[in-house]
């Protein structure tokens, strides 16, 4: 299948900083691909810039073959695109349904059936819709900040660091979503840097150092890699 984003020399600066120094690469129909990565590394700064909440310093930015380079953030959602924040950013004070209502904000139809499928994926929202995002536990919020994006049918949905405080049971039910969300027919982009549980899920996976992609290939590839191993793994050898 075609390409559905095609990220090419992507450069964002913040002042003097160079966060991402020249990023390219591709996410194909259907695919899962990950962009795993050290803290720091320019993980969040490149979907930050894909989703239109800061302006590249430089390159282009393609989504269906359209260059969305610099738009802001609204049009690229009502394109299909959708994040899932790096701390989910919930609204704290809002219900568990507005929270939800609000992930489908550029629709005006009716929303029974994708609360539907968001509540198939996670039951425990169906049972929580009346209470505050707020008093929610961190994996319920993950839930959430999922439901919500899935809420505005994203063709691409971006994800930064779901896993990040969690417990490891709690991990694997994310990841579990991921894959169902995959094989339901969304494409999707995972950072991460639980690298082990993103390379298991991914069909393909991009190393990014200081700001530059260093590596590249199948998730099976990286993870029986030496040099990731080492350095996203924590194990060497086999
Ligand atoms: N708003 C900002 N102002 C100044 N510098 C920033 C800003 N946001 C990010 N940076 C810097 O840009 C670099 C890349 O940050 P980014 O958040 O993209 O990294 P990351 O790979 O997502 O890291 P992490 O895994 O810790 O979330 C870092 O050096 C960071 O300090
Ligand atoms: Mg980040």
């Amino acid at each position: 299948m075609g390409e559905i984003l095609q990220i090419r020399d992507l450069k964002v600066s913040y002042g003097g900083i160079d966060a991402v120094r020249g990023i390219s690469f591709d996410v194909r129909e259907g695919e899962v691909v990950t962009l795993i990565g050290a803290n720091g590394a320019g993980k969040s700064s490149t979907l930050r810039a894909i989703s239109g909440l800061v302006k590249p310093r430089g390159g282009n930015i393609l989504f269906n073959g359209e260059d969305i380079t610099g738009k802001d953030s609204t049009q690229i959602v009502s394109k299909g695109l959708m994040m899932v924040p790096e701390g989910r950013k919930i609204f704290p004070n809002l219900t568990v349904l507005e929270n939800l209502r609000i992930g489908a904000y550029l629709r005006n139809d009716d929303l029974t059936s994708d609360l539907e499928m968001v509540f198939n994926y996670f039951p425990r929202l169906k049972e929580r819709s009346w209470q505050a995002g707020g008093t929610l536990s961190g994996g319920e919020q993950q839930m959430l900040a999922v439901g919500r994006a899935l809420m505005g049918r994203p063709k691409l949905l971006m994800m930064d660091e779901p896993s990040l405080g969690l417990a490891p049971i709690v991990v694997q039910g994310i990841f579990e979503i991921i894959n169902r969300i995959h094989q339901d027919g969304t494409t999707v982009l995972l950072i991460e840097q639980n690298a082990n549980m993103a390379l298991h899920v991914a069909d393909r996976a991009y190393v990014i150092e200081n700001g530059r992609i260093t590596m590249e290939g199948s998730g099976r590839e990286l993870l029986e890699d030496e040099s990731v191993k080492a350095a996203y793994l924590g194990t060497t050898g086999s």
